[in-house]
């Protein structure tokens, strides 16, 4: 009962919404229909014309005139630039109408089913534009951005009728220029700006890429700012250089540019062993690396003195973006600071080695309560000191003696050396080390953090694990607790 009383009600609703609309829609082509009629003043002549003919013709034949309809049905064209549409307007019954094309409300075409009349032309859209021969279709050769538009086909008649077809121009996008601040060559610190100008209907869409490692990787929100048809990157480093791409596309066709851009900036020395350890009458290469992408210009200099290339006591060896100073020293002052600078455009760099006959500690390592280092002196070695230190509390510091160990390099010594003696109950220790040889004491080397827990007797471990096994089973003390908490839960 009250569904059947419920559908009627939604019977009644459907029927008031459809007279409704249906009398919402009358009004709105009657509307349409007076404005085109007032809008155009053209067309108000044309249909004139047109009417003062019949006039002509006698009141007689209007009455029992055909009325003709159009039989094609609106439609979207979509055409790719520089072909001919022909855009249909098929018209029944075809005889003796009068046919009139307009494009965005604002130009004129009138046609009929004998062409030769009509001189489009003097409507401003050259000869580009015409009927097609026998018929009321618009033909457009030689396409162009600018024919887009909405055209519209209307028989004039007492009761005009008509239809309105899209035209769209495809054009497949053209990258115009693709282009990189100060044509890509930058100084570091800087900021970089591509612009990738294109053409292309509809209008293309960009994507940004670069090269990075061979890999090319699409420019990401991040890194940079996207605006309209550019991409800006702030404050440039070096790792920017590469080679960047345009990628654009809009469904017709795709094209891609790509531009380099390299960033200079200062360059950078690197070395690799900041100490090195040697003794009179022995010979030292000290080794310094230049990271530039340009050649810079690499100098030496002992203390602070510039090294001459034509210094006797010295030999220097570059090749490239890397250097070697060999030293060989006669006398104690023949030790000492050595720097290795690097010059180009955009600044220097320098990074010094120190030439020491102190002995030189390396790689201090630390697994569990084993420590193991080395230790480089050509000058045979008296002491190895270790020092260390409880981190919890105040503790002090205390020292050991640890065995020197034989080497068969007569200037490299591998140090092993295990604190677990030294440790007792364990804990967390700070360790450092120090070195004398023949000739001086070496620099303590960087604190290390020795961790060591005091291993539990292996007997006591089964005992208590044997007492626990006959009283409770893990699996059995799982259960339990399992039920308890269902029991609480609930
Ligand atoms: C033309 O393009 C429009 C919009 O892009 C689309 O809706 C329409 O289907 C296309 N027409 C044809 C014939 O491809
Ligand atoms: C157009 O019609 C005329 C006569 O009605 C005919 O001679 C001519 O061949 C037709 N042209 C085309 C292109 O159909
Ligand atoms: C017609 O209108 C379309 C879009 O509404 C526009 O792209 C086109 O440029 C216009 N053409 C003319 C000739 O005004
Ligand atoms: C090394 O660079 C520092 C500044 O970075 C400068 O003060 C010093 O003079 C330079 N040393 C040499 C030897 O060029
Ligand atoms: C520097 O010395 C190292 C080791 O002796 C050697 O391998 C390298 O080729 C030398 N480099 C130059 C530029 O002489």
């Amino acid at each position: 009962m009250e569904l059947k009383r419920l559908s009627i009600c939604l019977a009644f609703f459907v029927l008031a919404y459809i007279s409704h609309c249906s009398e919402a829609r009358h009004s709105l082509v009657r509307r349409d229909a007076n404005d085109d009629i007032f809008d155009e003043p053209l067309q108000n002549d044309e249909g004139i014309d047109d009417e003062a003919q019949n006039d002509g013709e006698g009141n007689e034949e209007e009455e029992d005139a055909v009325v003709a309809k159009i039989v094609t049905q609106p439609a979207s064209y979509n055409v790719t630039i520089g072909r001919t549409v022909r855009l249909e307007c098929k018209v029944s019954p075809a005889d003796d109408v009068v046919v009139q094309w307009r494009r965005n409300d604002t130009n004129y075409f009138i046609g009929t089913r004998k062409p030769s009349d009509q001189d489009l032309s003097t409507y401003g859209v050259g000869d580009r534009y015409s009927i097609a021969a026998n018929s009321t279709d618009l033909l457009i050769r030689d396409l162009r951005p600018s024919d887009s538009g909405v055209y519209t086909c209307e028989v004039l008649q007492m009761d005009p009728v008509k239809i309105q077809h899209t035209l769209a121009i495809l054009e497949s996008p053209r990258i115009v220029k693709f282009t990189a601040t100060d044509n890509g060559q930058l100084l570091e610190g800087s900021d970089l700006l591509l612009t990738c100008d294109v053409t292309g209907s509809p209008p293309p869409q960009i994507v940004w890429s670069r090269d990075e490692d061979n890999i090319n990787k699409r420019l990401q929100e991040e890194d940079a700012t996207f605006v309209g048809n550019t991409v800006s990157i702030k404050n440039v480093r070096r790792s920017h250089s590469g080679r960047y791409y345009c990628y654009v596309f809009n469904g017709v066709g795709t094209n891609q540019a790509e531009v380099n851009v390299v960033v200079r900036g200062k360059p950078r020395v690197h070395i690799s062993r900041t100490v090195v350890n040697s003794a009179v009458g022995v010979e030292a290469i000290l080794e310094c690396a230049v990271h530039d992408d340009a050649a810079s210009h690499i100098r030496w200099y002992k203390d602070g003195q510039r090294i001459e290339d034509s210094s006797r006591a010295y030999t220097i060896s570059t090749s490239g973006q890397r250097s070697n100073l060999t030293v060989l020293p006669l006398r104690d002052e023949d030790f000492g600071t050595f720097t290795c600078e690097a010059e180009n455009e955009q600044g220097s760099h320098n990074r010094s080695i120190d030439l020491v006959q102190s002995p030189v500690l390396d790689n201090l390592q630390v697994d569990g309560p084993k420590i193991s280092l080395t230790i480089h002196s050509h000058q045979p070695l008296e002491t190895i000191e270790l020092q260390l230190k409880e981190l919890d509390g105040n503790a002090e510091w205390k020292t050991l003696n640890v065995p020197v160990p034989q080497s068969s390099n007569p200037h490299e010594y591998q140090v092993d050396y295990s604190l677990e003696n030294d440790l007792g109950n364990g804990g967390k220790y700070e360790v450092t080390v120090k070195v004398k040889n023949e000739k001086s004491w070496s620099a303590h080397t960087n604190p290390a953090i020795v961790e060591y827990e005091a291993r539990p007797q292996p007997i006591q471990h089964a005992s208590v694990y044997r007492g626990s096994a006959h009283t409770h089973t893990p699996a059995q003390y799982f259960l339990a607790t399992a039920l308890m908490y269902l029991l609480v839960r609930m």
